[in-house]
């Protein structure tokens, strides 16, 4: 499946909410703020954003260490885009969630050449639907771990927010 396939399954337009989504806000809002973060289902840390006509939806955090991804840059890389966390520069794929490093296919090639490619899907990302200007979000409920999940506790919450209130006081 390619990303755009990806990206529109991702994001879709619907008569009705699907069951057991959560209303994140009106689609005029999401595309005039770029993105908004909403505590979704009293458990999980979302970021709604748009992006050239797509709505996306991944967890709030990094994967790689907890970064608010609200902050990041989105660029294109390989065609793909992504955003780019503010911490440590990770690079995430908004369809997919995928991390992309810079490969050096042979080190010993002058000129040396790098390409991108991908760790595999490191951030959990929702399902959003629109239904008449209203967005909503179905939480992604796939059994296996995905690595942004550690991020997602009320202890790290709290944490988190306790650490950077002091830090910005
Ligand atoms: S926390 Fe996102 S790159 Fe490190």
């Amino acid at each position: 499946m390619s990303s755009d396939e990806e990206a529109a399954l991702s994001s879709s337009s619907s008569s009705s909410p699907p069951l057991g989504s959560h209303y994140i806000g009106r689609k005029e809002d999401i595309v005039r703020l770029g993105r908004v973060t909403r505590l979704v289902d009293g458990s999980r840390d979302v970021l709604v954003l748009h992006h050239r006509g797509q709505l996306y939806a991944m967890d709030m955090r990094c994967y790689h260490a907890g970064g608010g991804l609200q902050n990041g840059d989105i660029e294109e890389f390989n065609g793909r885009s992504c955003i780019v966390c503010p911490w440590h520069k990770y690079k995430i794929t908004l369809a997919e969630g995928e991390g992309l490093y810079q490969a050096v296919p042979n080190p010993t090639a002058r000129p040396l050449r790098t390409e991108w490619r991908s760790k595999g899907v490191k951030q959990r990302v929702h399902q959003v639907t629109e239904v008449r200007g209203d967005v909503y979000v179905t939480l992604d409920s796939r059994a296996e771990e995905v690595e942004s999940d550690r991020y997602q506790t009320d202890k790290y919450r709290t944490t988190f927010c306790n650490n950077h209130s002091k830090t910005n006081t």
